[in-house]
């Protein structure tokens, strides 16, 4: 079986990260790459800081700290924060290390010697105050092809265009925020991502298995693709290759931070004690998969792609790119106030009903929103009163009349509900997690319409022998329900196993997630530990109020 090497955005070492990154990017990646291990495919999970690039070292500057320590600040609030999230990385990593920069100038000198990275001189911004050039987002000014007020010295975030220098108004350095500004010729190296166009166009037309959103868009980036400059005048990146001669020049953020993929597989080889273990994961037979979003679709779709078509490796097999998340209609803004901390809601909330509420959202087709009020409603309609219900009203009946055990002869009757495990197994191949989450609420709709309809807790006070096989069909449900859980939900989903008595070996569990617990049953019956486990809380309408009033106040 192809093994399959899952990567998640590299976060920038330069905030906090917010609903929409998690919900965007890290859950569904951690979904897939749970999921991936319960089907029984060879998967690792790779991820790391990006540690480089102009908004870092801004600002390092504005808040006086060495740009080092304020990586090594993020990286770890990162890396906590992920922990607490249940998202598991097979190896987290930084685009700091030695490693990394090591294999990044090895892509840059191959790219170089294969004819695709040419030196040229163009007009640059220049601050005369602060006496440096004024590369991406160390200018500011009005896109004029859009209007939009913040573009940047070589792209615009709103249109997406590519600008030059000259294309943007008024333009403003960030560093002294004043206009001081002239254009002087400075050499680059670009990479030529015309003469790779044919070859990209052609591979990207065979994607036809990717979103078509994603793939149209790359097609149509395609059609004008300039020659982007890969250097920069700046002291903090990956120093160029020595025979390049770079005087002060690093190589620019994006020509080194996807390269980190490889950089940190090959770390987790290293740490496992095999260092050369990466290669299965690299190997074109190997699947790749990169879960970004949205902004990042032109870096994963052409110019990461177009680097390693030029370095001759390997391509990526799949970029389900999301959309993004807002908050109630706006977009997330810490400064404004705008804005729910990501910690603070998991004191408050606990990590199951977040991570299920953010799950809902995932903005697979478009732009989606994190809504107090839809919380609230969802977690208690779903999680609390379909699922959490289930368990708690037949797992205290089997309790309470049946001291918690249920023998093989009563499941002789239970059906194979094999076809709910194959419909979330393949809406998660197909990466719709939307989907498949809907799939397991509706097996619990099926099950609660299946005691509604027979009525246990009143056939147990007639006949207690014949209710017993009413609950065996019931528990049958359940035990699916909980299996198929497991990667949305976690650490719930352990719960729920656990008071079934499923130890936790990985094996068992795999199969009652591919197939559910029907033979299991038939062959060894149910024992229920304790039902506590099963209980998840309503979300108190009141608490709700009072996130909504916080929301656009600043915190003093
Ligand atoms: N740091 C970038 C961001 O947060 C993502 C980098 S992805 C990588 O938008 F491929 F470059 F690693
Ligand atoms: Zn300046």
């Amino acid at each position: 079986m192809t093994s399959r090497l899952i990567t998640a955005a590299l976060p920038y070492a330069n905030g906090p990260l917010h609903f929409g990154h998690l919900a965007g990017v890290y859950i569904p990646a951690d979904i897939f790459f749970r999921h991936s291990r319960l089907i029984e495919k060879d998967a690792v999970y790779i991820c790391g800081s990006d540690e480089h690039g102009v908004a870092i070292t801004l600002n390092a500057e504005k808040q006086k700290m060495p740009y080092q320590q304020y990586v090594d600040q993020w990286n770890k609030d990162h890396q906590d924060l992920f922990k607490s999230y249940n998202i598991e990385f097979s190896y987290f990593g930084r685009t700091t290390s030695k490693l990394h920069a090591q294999l990044a100038q090895d892509f840059f000198s191959k790219i170089h010697k294969a004819g695709y990275l040419v030196e040229k001189s163009e007009k640059q911004a220049y601050c005369l105050n602060d006496k440096t050039f004024l590369p991406d987002r160390y200018l500011t000014g009005v896109c004029t092809k859009c209007g939009y007020p913040e573009a940047r010295s070589d792209e615009c975030p709103n249109c997406g265009s590519w600008l030059s220098f000259d294309e943007i108004r008024d333009p403003k350095c960030s560093i002294c925020g004043k206009g001081n500004i002239e254009s002087r010729e400075v050499k680059h190296w670009y990479f030529d991502l015309p003469k790779l166009a044919p070859q990209l166009r052609e591979w990207l037309q065979k994607q036809t298995h990717w979103k078509s959103n994603v793939r149209n868009y790359a097609l149509s980036l395609l059609e004008s693709t300039p020659q982007r400059a890969v250097t920069r005048n700046v002291t903090w990146g990956i120093d160029l290759p020595p025979e390049f001669h770079a005087d002060g020049k690093k190589i620019y953020v994006w020509f080194e931070a996807p390269v980190g993929y490889l950089s940190n597989l090959k770390e987790w080889a290293a740490q496992k004690g095999d260092a050369d273990l990466w290669k299965k994961y690299w190997d074109p037979k190997s699947e790749l998969i990169h879960f970004i979003g949205k902004d990042n679709i032109i870096f994963h779709t052409i110019i990461w792609p177009g680097m390693l078509l030029a370095a001759g490796e390997r391509l990526p097999t799949n970029v389900p790119a999301n959309m993004f998340v807002n908050l109630m209609k706006k977009q997330f803004s810490k400064s404004s106030g705008w804005y729910v901390d990501a910690r603070e809601a998991l004191q408050t909330y606990g990590v199951d009903r977040v991570r299920y509420y953010l799950t809902t959202i995932i903005p697979e087709v478009q732009d989606t929103n994190f809504d107090w009020q839809n919380f609230h409603d969802k977690v208690n309609a779903e999680l609390v009163n379909k699922i959490a219900n289930l368990f708690n009203r037949v797992g205290t009946q089997i309790k309470k009349h049946y001291d918690g055990i249920l023998t093989p002869e009563n499941f002789k009757t239970i059906k194979n509900l094999a076809s709910a495990h194959s419909d979330v197994i393949a809406l998660l191949e197909k990466y719709d997690i939307n989907g498949a989450l809907s799939r397991v609420v509706t097996l619990c709709e099926e099950a609660n319409k299946y005691l509604d309809d027979v009525k246990p807790w009143s056939e147990v006070k007639v006949d207690k022998e014949k209710a017993k096989i009413l609950f065996a069909v019931a528990s049958n449900y359940m035990m699916s329900v909980a299996a198929l859980l497991q990667p949305f939900v976690p650490a719930y989903a352990d719960r729920l196993l656990t008071a079934f008595s499923i130890p936790q070996d990985e094996k068992l569990r795999a199969t009652i997630y591919q197939s559910g617990a029907f033979e299991m049953l038939q062959g060894r019956g149910l024992k229920i530990q304790a039902e506590s486990d099963f209980v998840i809380p309503r979300i108190d309408s009141k608490i709700i109020e009072e996130e909504i009033k916080k929301l656009g106040q600043l915190k003093g």
